[in-house]
């Protein structure tokens, strides 16, 4: 029998809001605009999770009225050929957003090609001047997962400034940009990663306690302080002994539901509310592109 006290944070249906919200906002514009907004995925390769993810973003996409640019290249593409693209995407009207999937094959550098990307089509928000206006506290596309979970956030009317929130993981696609999002919020933040010490202490102290790794159950009921709000970013494939796979987060759900106030599922938490920021990023780069003309 569960013991979950924990309210949840579900993410599945406030994406689901976001997206009919971003859908009506298409509709009532696009015949001003004289066209739909555009994003452009692009991956290299073959693999197989990133192939999900792509089809789920175009799958999005195609439900609110984005067209999808996507472009599927294989393993062994250039960097040059790929710049080529990019710099095409970028003169190309017709498209908001575009990003690149990750992971990339070993002979391709993420950084550089996210350099080529024009910032103002940056649907991931992870430009250096995109992420320097967030240092910034300045207007600009932020990253999507971070953004997520400040949506999320809101959305359950979590109090943020003056609490104390915990963030593990310090990756630039995550933790980071978080960490900046909950110090805008005037939080008291404190970052965790793989060097920190006494790790269940830190996390201890927290109002707000994200988790973002990539270790399955890392953080367990005894690292969590009773009644704080549980972030799990983690998405990770577990093998169960009958070798059936499913998905857990960095969270123990079940232990830490009990003394938490507020959880997000794995999945049904953060995932579907980064696909709403990344579809939220294009159709801004649209209106506001729209104002320009
Ligand atoms: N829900 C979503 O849409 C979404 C989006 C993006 C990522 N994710 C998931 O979120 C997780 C993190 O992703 P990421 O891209 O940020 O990963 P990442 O780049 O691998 O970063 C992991 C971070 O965790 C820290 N870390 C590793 N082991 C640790 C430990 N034992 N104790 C404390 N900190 C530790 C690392 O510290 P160091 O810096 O010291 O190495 C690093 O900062 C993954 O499971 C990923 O699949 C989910």
């Amino acid at each position: 029998m569960s013991l979950q006290t924990a309210q949840l944070l579900d993410g599945k249906t406030l994406a689901q809001k976001i997206r009919t919200q971003l859908q009506s906002r298409v509709r009532s514009l696009q015949p001003q605009i004289g066209r739909p907004p555009g994003l452009a995925v692009l991956m290299v390769g073959d693999n197989p999770a990133s192939a999900v993810y792509v089809r789920n973003k175009e799958k999005a996409c195609q439900k609110i009225g984005i067209a999808s640019f996507g472009k599927h290249f294989p393993a062994q593409t250039s960097a040059a050929e790929l710049e080529e693209v990019i710099a095409e995407l970028n003169q190309d009207e017709r498209v908001d957003g575009i990003l690149v999937q990750l992971p990339l094959p070993n002979h391709l550098d993420a950084v550089s090609l996210l350099h080529q990307i024009e910032p103002e089509k940056d649907a991931d928000g992870l430009h250096p001047v995109n992420l320097g206006k967030l240092v910034r506290s300045e207007a600009g596309l932020r990253s999507c997962t971070p953004a997520g979970v400040m949506e999320l956030l809101k959305e359950y009317n979590i109090p943020i400034e003056g609490k104390k929130a915990v963030v593990v993981g310090r990756s630039i696609l995550v933790g980071k940009p978080l960490a900046l999002m909950l110090l805008e919020k005037n939080a008291t933040v404190i970052m965790a990663h793989s060097r920190t010490r006494y790790l269940g202490d830190v996390c201890r102290e927290a109002d707000i306690l994200v988790a973002a790794v990539g270790k399955p159950e890392l953080i367990t009921a005894e690292m969590v302080k009773p009644g704080a709000v549980v972030i799990d970013v983690g998405i990770n494939r577990r093998e169960d002994s009958q070798g059936n796979s499913r998905l857990v987060g960095d969270v123990a759900f079940d232990s830490v539901a009990e003394v938490a106030s507020y959880i997000t599922p794995v999945p049904g938490g953060i995932g579907p509310m980064t696909v709403a920021m990344l579809l939220q990023n294009t159709v801004l780069s649209w209106e506001k592109k729209s104002k320009k003309i």
